[in-house]
């Protein structure tokens, strides 16, 4: 790992989501907040926040209010903690929104705390960073499945980190259809690690203000991920370039995975029954 980052590169000035509706959660701080303000830089039509972000704090932002068109803004209440929250997310998504062309599922927590979820009395970090994420991945397939017919784009499913996940449902996914990838912006300086441990937190104070990047950077490479094409298929992007991960292609890897796959589809089927088969995700 080099000491200092390499500068993520520059979105095209060419690139555009005009028409386009797009999700983004855990949009009101950090690489979310920054991912919006490039969305709605590149003409984004409709943006969903999933988050305690307000319309006002987002129309307010200098960069936003000097766009020469402003995206229809819509705030959706999101508590990764509670399935019950992201059951009623994805219903209100499902109900309210006709075409839906991009999800970047962002939104995690690094607090190290062992502490366990109030509904399934899971370990929070696991609920939150992985559990939720996966039956909203689960949920909101069909709607962009159904979008990219409808409106004859590729639509972009971007799940943070969870390459095992991506993998499995990109072999079920048609690339065309909808995109599915992950991605790393590498180390970035935003409230992430507020919740963890003095003795932590020291360290990382020095090796932020020593290369972590800005949010505005590393949001470009959330950005670039959900327009990167079809060669970001079932891959994780590390800034812009497809990251090879040697491991899972071991076979301890290929165990591991197939266990990981086997048990989210349990959790899917038993949070939402029959989400897994409107997904068409079952072999
Ligand atoms: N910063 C880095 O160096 C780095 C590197 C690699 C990957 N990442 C990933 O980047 C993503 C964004 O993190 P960040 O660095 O921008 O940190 P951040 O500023 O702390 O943002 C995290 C976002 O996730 C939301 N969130 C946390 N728990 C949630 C929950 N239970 N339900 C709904 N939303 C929740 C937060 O909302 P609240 O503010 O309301 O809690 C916040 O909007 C995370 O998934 C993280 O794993 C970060």
């Amino acid at each position: 790992m080099p000491i200092l980052q390499p500068p993520v590169p520059q979105l095209p000035a060419s690139l555009s989501f005009a028409e386009k509706t797009a999700i983004v959660t855990g949009a009101n701080s950090g690489l979310g907040w920054a991912s919006i303000i490039h969305l709605a830089q590149h003409h984004i039509s409709t943006l969903i926040l999933a988050a305690k972000a307000t319309k006002a704090a987002l129309l307010a932002d200098p960069t936003v209010r000097a766009l020469p068109t402003q995206p229809t803004i819509l705030v959706y209440e999101l508590d990764l903690s509670r399935p019950s929250s992201v059951a009623s997310f994805a219903s209100k998504v499902l109900a309210e929104i006709p075409t839906l062309n991009i999800v970047l599922l962002n939104a995690g927590m690094g607090d190290l705390n062992w502490v366990t979820t109030p509904e399934t009395k899971t370990e929070q970090m696991f609920q939150i960073n992985f559990l939720s994420n996966a039956l909203l991945a689960v949920r909101l397939l069909p709607l962009l499945r159904g979008s990219a017919q409808k409106s004859n784009s590729t639509s972009y499913l971007c799940v943070f980190l969870v390459t095992m996940l991506v993998r499995e449902l990109a072999r079920r996914t048609d690339a065309a259809e909808v995109t599915v990838n992950s991605v790393c912006p590498g180390m970035v300086k935003t409230n992430f690690h507020a919740k963890q441990p003095l003795w932590l937190k020291v360290p990382i104070f020095f090796v932020n203000a020593l290369r972590s990047r800005t949010p505005e950077a590393g949001a470009r490479a959330l950005v670039n991920a959900v327009s990167a094409g079809p060669q970001s298929h079932g891959e994780m992007l590390a800034d812009f370039e497809v990251w090879e991960n040697t491991f899972l292609d071991t076979e301890q890897g290929k165990k591991m995975e197939e266990k990981v796959w086997k048990e989210t589809l349990a959790a899917a089927d038993s949070f939402a029954p029959g989400s897994v088969e409107e997904a068409n995700l079952r072999d």
